[in-house]
């Protein structure tokens, strides 16, 4: 049985030249880039090259990117770190941010700091009048993400950070599912800072950035040797930065390609969901091109997840798994779904690699499993 990878937006295969550039610095080019020798001075080179691809990718200066290992990492340095500094205790962030924004955002709680979701609408963007209603407040930090990673929907940055600005807040925006999907500009997002990372774009696991406006006043999260500009202390993982800065060149120059591609597939992709009775969340306003996040009535995502794992076919649900429970997506509970269909949320998530055949294929797959499911849930009932 073939396996087809339909889960892009949780990470991606390493892309061949992307590994091929990596080995020498795993294997004959280990310099310490702190260390004066030629093997150090090489593999400093080799991150500053990289910082520059990563830079060009964002739109923003290299002095701007500091690198991290995870996006985790960076959006945990961007809350905690710009709101220490601050003199105001509010911060805020989207009812659907990812947990490494909330979860920072609501740890601040325990150094006096208020945390507050900020409203979504019946299409998951974010509703501009009661944010407008929250900022009066003293705000410390406000962010929100450029795409969402289960629906894709793309927020309006700029327009976000105005408000921040004209406020006094400090904006960030979470860009780990823009980068390499959409054009991403960190000067026109207007924010003073924003996190990418490489795994999501056929860049290695391991690396990531914080793109960061240089006057903004933050709080290192690592203590130590003072590298990245004393904000990120700790030995660089060259091997994974360089990587990372080839793959956002790679995706750069793709990404016309890359759009027009993945729009066609989930175009496709959707319109053969169009015979089965299903609700597609977020399809209404600006999505990212390759991710498609739709419901099945009556069927829980997570079984239809295992079921078509066992055709060969890797997709992703929208619910969480605790212990004992299967908790709904809090994207569409923050949407205002219904918690029962939140339940059968699947995510598809489709990136250059994937072909028309895969979907077509995929799609008579779906619809067996669907009708499998279906006849078994009502011989139970
Ligand atoms: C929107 C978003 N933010 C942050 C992250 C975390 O990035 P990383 O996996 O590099 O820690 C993810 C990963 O799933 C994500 O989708």
């Amino acid at each position: 049985m073939t396996s087809v990878y339909l889960d892009h937006n949780a990470t991606t295969q390493l892309d061949s030249r992307v590994l091929a550039a990596m080995l020498p610095w795993m294997q004959t080019q280990s310099g310490n880039p702190t260390s004066r020798h030629t093997f150090g001075r090489a593999a400093r080179e080799a991150i500053e090259r990289a910082r520059s691809q990563v830079a060009q990718a964002c739109g923003a200066y290299a002095s701007q990117v500091i690198f991290t290992a995870t996006g985790t990492e960076a959006n945990n340095f961007a809350i905690k770190g710009m709101a220490a500094n601050q003199v105001a205790r509010q911060i805020l962030t989207s009812a659907i941010e990812h947990p490494c924004v909330t979860r920072p955002a609501l740890a601040m709680q325990a150094l006096g700091y208020s945390s507050q979701p900020i409203a979504v609408n019946e299409q998951g963007k974010v509703d501009l009048a009661p944010l407008k209603n929250q900022l009066k407040t003293p705000t410390a930090l406000l962010s929100v993400m450029l795409a969402n990673n289960e629906t894709g929907v793309v927020q309006d940055i700029a327009e976000i950070a105005k408000l921040a600005r004209a406020s006094g807040a400090l904006m960030h925006t979470d860009a780990v599912q823009g980068l390499g999907k959409m054009a991403l500009n960190f000067t026109d997002l207007n924010v003073h800072a924003m996190t990418v990372s490489s795994h999501k774009i056929h860049g290695p696991q391991g690396a990531a950035a914080l793109i960061l406006d240089k006057r903004v006043d933050i709080q290192p999260l690592l203590h130590g040797g003072g590298q990245e500009r004393g904000l990120r202390s700790g030995t660089e993982n060259v091997a994974a930065i360089v990587g990372f800065g080839l793959a956002c060149e790679l995706a750069a120059s793709n990404l016309a390609t890359y759009q027009a591609h993945t729009q066609a597939l989930r175009a496709q992709f959707e319109q053969g969901l169009s015979a089965i009775k299903v609700s597609i969340f977020g399809n209404q306003v600006a999505r990212l091109s390759n991710t498609s996040f739709f419901a099945v009535d009556n069927i829980e995502g997570e079984t239809l997840v295992m079921a078509l794992d066992r055709q060969g076919y890797a997709v992703a649900s929208g619910s969480a798994c605790s212990s004992d429970s299967t908790e709904p997506s809090q994207v569409l509970l923050a949407m205002g779904v219904n918690a029962d269909v939140a339940r059968g949320a699947v995510r598809v998530s489709f990136s250059a690699h994937n072909t028309a055949q895969q979907v077509a294929d995929f799609l008579a797959v779906l619809n067996n499993e669907i009708n499998r499911l279906k006849q078994m849930t009502a011989i139970a009932a």
